[in-house]
């Protein structure tokens, strides 16, 4: 149990001054969603729900700016992010929160980064914000496995994870589609873990 530092209620006011409302809207979806998932799984209620809050800090920041703060901040920047800038709205947004919303707990910022590809050796934070993120019922349309993860992600975590990033994998490649190496990593380290 670490100790929770931070102001949420703040943090979800100024949230909303900043962000767009249908954003700020998913945000809100996300944080409820991984808030029951987390209690599912061992997570802190107002840890996660923070992170979930705040996970899509710069999702509506267009590319180029992502580009431009990715280099201002040290991340670096490959090929596939200058094909879609989107990629870097997680690692570009984390460095954010850490060095002007006060957010410094590393899991908290580590869920951030990798919230849209994932990683090998996930922690449980970051399992739970990367599943409730791809889970919010507006992109059911955009991924067919989601009613099915879902059930499992009522029991199964890591199962749960390992049938989305699997059907996503399938479709990308099914659709000529770049892949990108940290969701085959963290796919492949789950597979690893299962044994
Ligand atoms: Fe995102
Ligand atoms: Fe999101």
């Amino acid at each position: 149990m670490t100790t929770f530092g931070y102001n949420t209620s703040d943090i979800v006011g100024r949230l909303e001054r900043v962000l767009p409302k249908g954003l700020f809207e998913h945000c809100h979806r996300v944080s409820g969603i991984a808030s029951d998932m987390g209690l599912r799984f061992g997570c802190e209620k107002n840890v996660v729900e923070l992170t979930a809050w705040v996970h899509d800090v710069c999702r509506h920041e267009r590319g180029e700016r992502l580009i431009s703060l990715a280099k201002d901040f040290g991340i670096p920047v490959t090929p596939l992010d200058e094909r879609a800038p989107v990629l870097l709205h997680g690692p570009v947004g984390a460095e954010l929160l850490r060095r002007e919303w006060g957010i410094v707990d590393a899991d908290i910022l580590n869920a951030v980064w990798w919230h849209t590809t994932g990683r090998k050796g996930m922690s449980v934070l970051e399992r739970v914000l990367f599943l409730s993120d791809k889970l919010d019922p507006t992109k059911d349309k955009g991924y067919s496995q989601n009613a099915s993860v879902r059930t499992r992600s009522q029991s199964d975590l890591n199962g749960a994870l390992l049938e989305w990033m699997s059907a996503q994998v399938g479709y990308q490649l099914s659709h000529g589609e770049t892949i990108h190496p940290s969701l085959i990593d963290a796919r492949n380290a789950l597979i690893i873990e299962r044994g």
